[in-house]
């Protein structure tokens, strides 16, 4: 995706960077060779054959769209049976007029975050070319998602490399049912990355991480199902977390192919979060106003930023740990995504990413905190006066709450009198929240304490006037 380079390689190759410029490839299609439907209305049809397992999948009923595969060498798990939902409270939270504020809902795909739509179109291309190993660093959600993919279709071993210490119990729970192969490296997110590229190249292991371009080509078809749930309109704005840019890269592609085809006449604008403790695109881009500038960016600028990094040793810190990621391997593709879509750059705290998650809770939406992100971000946007309460602003709820239990009881239950700076105790929640700079916890709803005793349980009732 340089654009100088016009290298290109066929669909039956796996390599994920040029061997000619070493960027990241990208997906490029001949549209002229491709039955594109005239109008996204046409894909409804398939709702009526739902039986039929790609027309039942929320990513291959838009085959049309990613056409990288046939038919019958495609491997679905029934994913991206997801939905656009809206709810007054967390929309009058950020600041928006009634049904303004959408939340499209990841974590109800088969491993519970947006993952699976990436990982059917890599699991596909995995079976396309053979492989017979698959792996992938992650922060959790990627393993959680290519562990389920080779689980249930057996068709390939998988390999997830997850930093030590920080990836949330849910998640490494998954990993470890589904049978995966699970290397604790002891290091980070972006030390596991490094390792699995290098080991995957020496080895021939197929590489799932979204530095693979079919996991993107999935990942396309969570904007197609917004617009479906618009009846095909297009909102005013995408607010999505950024960890490692795969998803802002998606969409900025979906959006392009879409214009291209004349299947939709503008493009939102994209808001892109990250959490202020992982905030390499936000520097760059808000601060060091790097810009794809149609292909010429400053590559040298770039570079001498992650020098910087690397001699100050900075590691990203977040509680949002789905997003927790210094060297965002997309960053290239998100800076294109960026200009196509008009797009912005915020970061937020972990305060507010844990008082919008309890909002979203509170609405019936439970998400991690990573995903709360998007809702925390809107409601910035909204109070610097960049979107307007009258926009239509969709924000992506990556995944599930359940994925990540302990940040939710920790918000909910830690002892606010802790969290002042003048606290003199501590307790493992308090620990864990004041080093991440919570000092508050507006949202929280505190369990409480009763005796085991019938009359005491009726007097806090009475109490609660319940
Ligand atoms: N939200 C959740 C819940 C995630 O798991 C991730 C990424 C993101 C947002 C960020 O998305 O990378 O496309 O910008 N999780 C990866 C993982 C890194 O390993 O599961 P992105």
């Amino acid at each position: 995706m340089n654009h100088a380079c016009r290298a290109t390689y066929s669909v039956g190759e796996t390599l994920v960077d040029c061997s000619k410029c070493g960027h990241l490839l990208d997906i490029a299609y001949d549209w002229s060779r491709v039955p594109v439907p005239g109008s996204l209305k046409q894909f409804e049809s398939r709702w009526s054959s739902r039986r039929n397992p790609l027309d039942f999948s929320g990513v291959w009923r838009f085959r049309e769209l990613l056409p990288f595969a046939k038919d019958e060498q495609i491997v679905t798990i029934g994913e991206g049976q997801t939905i656009l939902q809206s709810s007054a409270g967390v929309g009058k939270y950020a600041g928006f007029q009634t049904g303004k504020l959408l939340l499209q809902y990841e974590g109800l795909n088969p491993s519970g975050s947006f993952k699976d739509n990436g990982m059917t179109a890599a699991s596909t291309h995995a079976h396309m070319v053979g492989a017979k190993v698959a792996a992938c660093a992650s922060t959790g959600n990627t393993s959680a998602s290519l562990a389920i993919y080779s689980s249930t279709t057996r068709l390939f071993e998988t390999i997830v490399f997850i930093g030590s210490g920080k990836i949330s119990f849910g998640k490494l729970s998954q990993a470890l049912d589904y049978g995966a192969k699970t290397l604790q490296i002891q290091g980070d997110f972006d030390d596991a990355l490094r390792q699995v590229r290098d080991v995957c190249a020496a080895r021939g292991i197929y590489l799932c991480n979204s530095v693979n371009p079919f996991r993107l080509e999935g990942q396309k078809s969570i904007m197609f199902r917004v617009l479906e749930g618009l009846n095909w309109e297009v909102p005013d704005w995408i607010v999505v977390p950024g960890g490692n840019l795969g998803n802002s890269s998606a969409f900025g592609k979906a959006f392009t192919e879409l214009k291209e085809l004349g299947l939709i006449n503008r493009i939102p604008r994209l808001a892109v979060i990250n959490a202020s403790g992982s905030n390499t695109l936000y520097q760059l881009f808000e601060q060091h106003k790097i810009r794809w500038n149609s292909g010429k960016f400053d590559e040298a600028k770039i570079n001498g930023f992650f020098t910087q990094m690397d001699s100050d040793n900075r590691r990203a810190s977040t509680l949002a740990t789905a997003i927790e990621i210094n060297r965002p391997v997309n960053l290239l593709k998100c800076l294109r995504a960026l200009e196509v879509c008009d797009g912005v750059v915020r970061e937020v705290s972990d305060e507010l990413v844990l008082e919008a998650k309890a909002q979203i809770g509170a609405g019936g939406f439970g998400c991690e905190p990573a995903s709360a992100a998007s809702v925390a971000g809107a409601k910035l946007l909204r109070e610097q006066g960049v979107i307007s309460p009258s926009d239509r602003v969709v924000c992506i709820l990556t995944g599930h709450q359940l994925k990540d239990p302990t940040a939710t009881v920790a918000y909910h239950s830690v002892d606010p009198a802790l969290l002042s700076a003048a606290a003199t105790e501590d307790d493992a929640y308090a620990t864990m929240l004041r080093k991440a700079g919570v000092t508050q916890t507006p949202a929280a709803n505190r369990p409480i304490v009763v005796e085991n005793k019938f009359e005491s349980i009726m007097q806090l009732l009475d109490r609660l006037s319940l």
